[in-house]
């Protein structure tokens, strides 16, 4: 079980606040799409879920406990902005580096996860030559590598086609059935995620709303 929330957060950008007395909880098996208007603190939610950014106030809990400073949110999935890796490198070398942390999966099962998106783990291409789809493919592939209960997806189908957008959608709807408890919080401009989403949320002014405009 994993349950994220976040309580009474105020984030201030440049002296001004960005976002006011924040509260969201998401429970396991849910997947919240969070929308809003550009600069409006999306990502930032994300940061904070993280553990990547501390608010000037507020409190991260994970099962109830906070997240203290300096801690990260474990078994989790994440692309916040355009995922970055080293680009001397190629792709697969690239998930190999980070798969070598954890030592959870082993180099076909990073082949595999390649294969699936379309990217082929043989090629040598370095990731600087990586075109913009090529390379949000990479981010989503290290993020759901290692099968981590929690995802948090900025924008994951950016910059894909028609077909790729579906093979992620398919992909990402593959995770929730393998892990029933799959806690997803998704940031996306694309209405083609409504069929994985069993909440939404939207940024409205300072504050994080239920958004029920169903449209
Ligand atoms: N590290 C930062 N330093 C200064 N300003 C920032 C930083 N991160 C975000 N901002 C500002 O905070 C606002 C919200 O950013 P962000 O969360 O990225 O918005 P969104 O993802 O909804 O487009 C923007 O106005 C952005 O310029
Ligand atoms: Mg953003």
């Amino acid at each position: 079980m994993t349950q994220i929330a976040l309580r009474n957060m105020t984030v201030m950008v440049k002296k001004r606040i960005l976002l006011e007395n924040v509260a969201i909880t998401v429970n396991d098996g849910e997947t919240v799409w969070l929308r809003g208007p550009n600069g409006s603190g999306k990502s930032t939610v994300l940061k904070l879920m993280a553990g990547l950014l501390r608010a000037q106030t507020g409190t991260v809990l994970v099962n109830g406990q906070a997240l203290l400073p300096g801690h990260f949110l474990a078994n989790a999935g994440v692309i916040i902005n355009t995922p970055v890796f080293i680009p001397s490198l190629s792709g697969f070398a690239n998930l190999q580096m980070l798969a070598a942390i954890r030592h959870m999966i082993s180099d076909d099962d990073i082949r595999q996860r390649m294969q699936r998106l379309g990217l082929n783990p043989q090629d040598r291409m370095r990731v600087r030559q990586y075109s913009t789809g090529m390379n949000q493919k990479l981010g989503i592939i290290q993020a759901v590598m290692e099968k981590p209960v929690i995802l948090l997806l900025d924008e994951p189908l950016n910059g894909l086609d028609k077909a790729a957008k579906q093979q992620v959608i398919d992909l990402l709807r593959t995770m929730q059935q393998e892990t029933p408890n799959l806690t997803m919080v998704m940031v996306s401009h694309e209405e083609e995620i409504a069929p994985l989403v069993t909440r939404r949320l939207l940024i409205d002014g300072l504050q994080v709303i239920p958004d029920d405009d169903q449209q």
